[in-house]
């Protein structure tokens, strides 16, 4: 297969350095590979697969030549640059939430509706973190006895935040260790040794945005208006790994242990659920793996077609830079780029 050449927008960030390790170790069809980030970034040197390689700064003309450009710098840049990418000729992956709701751009998740990829006209969008790990959990049983109604609420990670909220929680715990205070920064509230209920801004309904995208996502990559889901969104200190706690009306009654062997051939996901033993899926155990990881499957006490359970998967890989990598695989395998 001809290798490609890749641009990752945002190469410096938390995401666009998963991007790199994802293909890396995925042995991805790269040809050549450019970095490209802001001005702040421009000159610094990252690696792929060994090898040296410069960041360049952003500019409309970054995208000669270039087949595949995987954005992950934010809504305003991919609203500034993907457009000018797709006329010069790449198939853009956009992580942002830019593009996800236009109609003509395919909103895909390899293991739920692989399928959207062949109506895409060289711009496809890439979830949001939370909607991408829930669907992949939801997708299996979804298919076995349908699904009304998804009460979730998530814990996610600081990464989800970016590189500079990582830093935040760290240099917070450690100041706040030291007896001394260190302002927010990127969050509305300290974030070391709390809990905060409010991600990306508040809408006049009362939900935040960042519910709003698992409520609005998960209707389109489904292809079902009639899903309905509840969320409740909240960051916690940790580094790495979202985990959300899910409860699911389902069309049809289906019991624990049909449920555990539906997700146990399915794609994706992995269940981790040994209450003897203490097992259960953790985001230090999710970090840097590419599972889906669901546990704690309890049949709800008081509705006969209910589940309970507990997901978790990292923001930065499945949440972000595998599935676009899976994206672009799909892709490669329809013989688009
Ligand atoms: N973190 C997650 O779990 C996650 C999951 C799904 C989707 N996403 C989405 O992915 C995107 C990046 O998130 P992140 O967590 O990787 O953030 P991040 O760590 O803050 O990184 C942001 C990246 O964007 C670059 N950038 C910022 N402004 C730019 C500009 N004007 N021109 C060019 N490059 C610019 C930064 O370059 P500099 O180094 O030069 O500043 C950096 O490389 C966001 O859209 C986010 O919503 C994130």
């Amino acid at each position: 297969m001809k290798g490609l050449h890749v641009a990752v927008v945002g190469a410096s960030g938390a995401v666009g350095r998963a991007m790199l390790k994802v293909m890396e170790e995925k042995d991805f069809p790269v040809a050549k590979i450019t970095l490209l980030a802001s001005k702040r970034s421009a000159g610094s040197v990252l690696y792929y697969k060994g090898e040296k390689q410069v960041v360049s700064e952003l500019k409309e003309e970054s995208f000669q030549g270039v087949d595949l450009a995987l954005f992950s710098a934010g809504s305003s840049v991919s609203q500034t640059f993907a457009q000018s990418a797709v006329d010069q000729g790449a198939v853009v992956i956009d992580n942002s939430s830019a593009f996800r709701m236009n109609q003509d751009v395919p909103l895909i998740v390899p293991e739920v509706n692989p399928d959207a990829v062949t109506d895409h006209h060289r711009l496809i969008a890439n979830p949001n973190c939370s909607t991408i790990q829930m669907v992949v959990a939801l997708k299996p049983i979804y298919d076995a006895v349908g699904i009304e109604q998804v009460v979730v609420s998530t814990y996610q990670s600081v990464s989800g935040a970016g590189n500079k909220a990582v830093e935040e929680l760290k240099e917070q715990t450690q100041a706040l260790l030291d007896g001394s205070s260190n302002e927010p920064v990127n969050f509305p509230h300290p974030i070391a040794f709390n809990i905060i209920p409010h991600i990306d801004a508040f809408l006049e309904n009362g939900y935040t945005k960042e519910e709003m995208k698992m409520v609005d996502e998960t209707k389109k990559i489904f292809a079902d208006q009639d899903i309905r889901v509840s969320p409740t969104a909240a960051r916690v200190p940790v580094m790495i790994g979202h985990s959300e706690s899910i409860y699911i009306k389902t069309k049809a009654p289906i019991e624990v242990k049909e449920a555990v062997k539906i997700w146990d051939s399915a794609p994706g996901v992995a269940v981790i659920d040994d209450a003897k033993q203490n097992q259960y899926p953790l985001p230090i155990e999710a970090a840097g793996r590419d599972e889906v990881l669901i546990g704690r499957i309890r049949k709800d006490l008081h509705e006969e077609k209910a589940l309970n359970f507990w997901v978790v998967a990292d923001n930065l890989r499945k949440g972000a830079a595998t599935n676009a990598v899976q994206i672009a695989e799909l892709i490669i395998k329809k013989e688009r780029v």
